[in-house]
């Protein structure tokens, strides 16, 4: 008899391995079904607090709470078993101080049980970055556009399509290269900044809307999958599930209303002998 050795998990470090190497797959998911799905074709399974925007419709992430995301971050835990699963930190539960990081980070890891949390942010999130991997958290890094500083940005805007501004971004990927952040994600990104970013850093890049050059791609599921009313630019809609769910609902609705369903093999019949 065979027995089948249980399945190992990806880690941050095999993430960080693959600087240069074979390009890193990351998606979004907040459930556990969409994650089974995506657990066979991804390394990395990033419980995004784009979860707000998506499955709350709000208007941006920042009223998205920790709670939220932990209760999302076990769903997804629950559905896969091969990909490292990425909790993001919620805006308010890491800016204030590298001690408030380390107990949210803390809470994330254990109720979850992922493997590695996010924070958006670049030079003024390095020492708190350099303060969690030491305790063994490991972080993935953000920066470019970063959409918990809505406020501050004034909207969804490519980030350094002048080349005369793109000193911070450099000081920021090396920044959060240097505190320890095993890879960054780089948003909506000038491609000849990306490009030179993923250059010049050793951890590896993860793009959205920067450069294929990237050491990896992540995208929102439901923007690639055609269920978000509204996507940035740069997305690719690899299917349009969006009209192919309403046709089913609206039969459903006329069946319904017909008396048509459920149909007669769908019905339980009564036992002969009762
Ligand atoms: O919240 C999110 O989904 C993200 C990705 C867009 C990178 O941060």
């Amino acid at each position: 008899m065979s027995v089948q050795a249980p399945q190992r998990r990806l880690t941050a470090p095999d993430i960080r391995a693959r600087k240069g190497g074979e390009p890193i797959v990351m998606l979004t998911s907040y459930h556990a079904h969409t994650a089974r799905i995506l657990d066979q074709h991804c390394d990395v399974i990033l419980v995004g607090d784009s979860l707000g925007m998506v499955m709350h419709g709000m208007e941006s992430t920042l009223p998205v709470t920790l709670d939220m995301m932990i209760l999302q971050g076990r769903a997804v835990m629950r559905g896969s078993q091969r990909a490292l699963v990425v909790v993001d930190m919620p805006f308010g539960s890491y800016e204030a101080s590298k001690e408030q990081a380390f107990l949210s980070a803390a809470r994330v890891l254990k109720e979850t049980g992922c493997g590695a949390i996010k924070v958006e942010g670049g030079r003024r999130m390095a020492e708190t970055i350099a303060f969690l991997v030491e305790r063994g958290v490991p972080v993935m890094a953000h920066v470019g556009l970063t959409p918990q500083a809505i406020n501050a940005l004034g909207g969804f805007r490519a980030q350094g399509r002048d080349p005369a501004d793109w000193g911070p971004f450099e000081e920021d990927a090396r920044a959060v290269a240097e505190a320890g952040a095993f890879s960054v994600v780089l948003e909506a990104m000038a491609e000849p900044l990306a490009a030179r970013l993923t250059r010049d850093i050793d951890i590896p890049t993860i793009g959205i809307g920067a450069s294929p050059t990237c050491d990896g791609q992540v995208l929102v599921l439901e923007d690639m999958l055609g269920l978000s009313p509204r996507v940035p630019k740069f997305v690719k809609r690899y299917t349009d599930l969006g009209p192919s769910i309403g046709q089913a609902v609206a039969e459903y609705a006329r069946e319904v209303r017909s008396r048509a369903f459920p149909g007669p093999e769908h019905v339980y019949p009564l036992k002969k002998n009762v």
